[in-house]
């Protein structure tokens, strides 16, 4: 009796008293004004926390709404510092860590060809396997390329699927996906494109289509030690694993090392930051790989698609000035009539447009780059969601996510057949 009333006590107790949790939290934040963003940008910068939204501090204005993971032993200090300054949050996911346990269950527990399996996310050394398994089982269909290695000498293998039917003048197109480690959506769906293409060609008209006028080049984790860490270490990390200038930084963004504006505004010289732009163009394995590939292929690839997530946009160039391309018109209506294919099917929105005027001015990215190489159909899908779950949607929103983004890759992929 005693001891059960202690027990009471001890738990009422814990209710009334300003105990935080002993969890990882996400916490969104609204930015209203400059001085509030002045603040959010220093507490995003201290090194404990890691901002989820906007990719850096530098990004938060007034009317932003940040996205910041914080750690469990900081959370009393964070929460403190942004009531001491007036700066209202509500808690996002209040425990990450069962989030990341659901993300890593039964990676590899059923067969590679159940329809389960696309509805999990795998690890760096399942993909390696599954690349192979694909390979063997459509020899028809699958040729597997290795287009170079990554910093820390994985693979860096691309699937060339092509249909059956030969035609003089085959054009191409390319997929990359995991170009940023912790949007794990991305290799995800690189998978169930692939899963796709094989097992509806011949019955869906439109990758039927696809693959006949096509040869579809699909990167599926663009960084892989990235990827790689994300399993084993740290989950929110964002770049690939270098080592240069700085031994205490490690990891450069790869989608601000390709050579366009690179290093401006929107991307950082600094080792440390999330958005560094690497010691010059290209300077890493995995963006070298990238280029040299679609360099050495550029008069046949006709659409590039990036992947990455969380925010539902479908953008093109540019990201990195705020001019306008000269075919902008023409990719507005593209996007535009996926996402209004999204929204009739699926009931989702998508923000569609430029990249820079629709996020943020982010030079050095891989579809600008792929633009001014002469791919005039260039763009970087923002998978799901809108920050629900962030980087930890869980599997059970894989399927969604995946026919999202694939309805939108037909859509732009067969008007550009259409009209080319
Ligand atoms: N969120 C992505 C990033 O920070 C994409 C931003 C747009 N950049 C681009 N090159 N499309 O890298
Ligand atoms: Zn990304």
């Amino acid at each position: 009796m005693k001891a059960l009333l202690i027990c009471a006590l001890l738990v009422n107790f814990a209710k009334l008293c300003n105990c935080t949790s002993t969890h990882d939290q996400v916490l969104s934040i609204p930015v209203t004004t400059k001085e509030q963003a002045a603040i959010a940008r220093n507490i995003s910068s201290q090194n404990e926390t890691v901002l989820w939204s906007p990719a850096a501090p530098e990004h938060i204005r007034a009317g932003t709404e940040v996205h910041l993971f914080v750690p469990a032993n900081n959370l009393r200090n964070v929460m403190d510092n942004l009531q001491r300054h007036n700066l209202k949050y509500t808690v996002l996911l209040d425990n990450t860590e069962e989030l990341i346990e659901m993300q890593t269950r039964n990676d590899s527990s059923d067969p590679r060809s159940s329809a389960s399996y696309y509805e999990r996310y795998h690890s760096l050394e399942e993909i390696y396997f599954w690349i192979n398994e694909m390979a063997q089982d459509h020899p028809d269909m699958v040729k597997v390329l290795l287009i170079g290695s990554s910093f820390e000498k994985n693979p860096l293998y691309v699937l060339k699927l092509s249909g059956r039917q030969e035609r003089a003048e085959k054009r191409a197109m390319w997929i990359d996906c995991g170009i940023h480690a912790r949007e794990w959506i991305s290799p995800a769906f690189c998978l169930w494109f692939v899963q796709y293409s094989l097992n509806f060609y011949n019955q869906n008209s439109d990758i039927t289509e696809m693959l006949d006028s096509m040869d579809i080049y699909v990167l599926p984790v663009m960084n892989p030690d990235g990827y790689q860490y994300t399993w084993t270490t740290n989950r929110m990390w964002r770049k690939n694993r270098s080592v240069s200038q700085d031994i205490n930084c490690i990891g450069t963004d790869l989608n601000r090392n390709f050579d366009a504006n690179w290093c401006t505004v929107g991307a950082s010289p600094r080792p440390c930051d999330e958005i560094y732009c690497g010691l010059f163009p290209e300077s890493e394995p995995e963006a070298a790989a990238v280029a040299n590939f679609l360099r050495s292929h550029k008069d046949v690839v006709k659409l590039y698609f990036s992947i990455h997530s969380y925010g539902q946009m479908l953008l093109f160039p540019y990201a990195c000035s705020n001019e306008q391309v000269p075919n902008h018109a023409e990719l507005v209506e593209l996007v535009q009539e996926a996402a209004m294919k999204i929204k009739r099917h699926y009931k989702n929105n998508y923000k569609y447009g430029a990249s820079a005027e629709t996020i943020y001015l982010a030079p050095g990215g891989s579809d600008d780059w792929a633009y001014n190489l002469g791919i005039l159909y260039s763009f970087t899908f923002e998978l799901e969601d809108r920050g629900r779950y962030g980087f930890l949607l869980p599997p059970s929103l894989i399927s969604k996510a995946c026919n999202e983004a694939l309805l939108a890759v037909k859509s732009v992929a067969i008007s550009v057949i259409q009209k080319t």
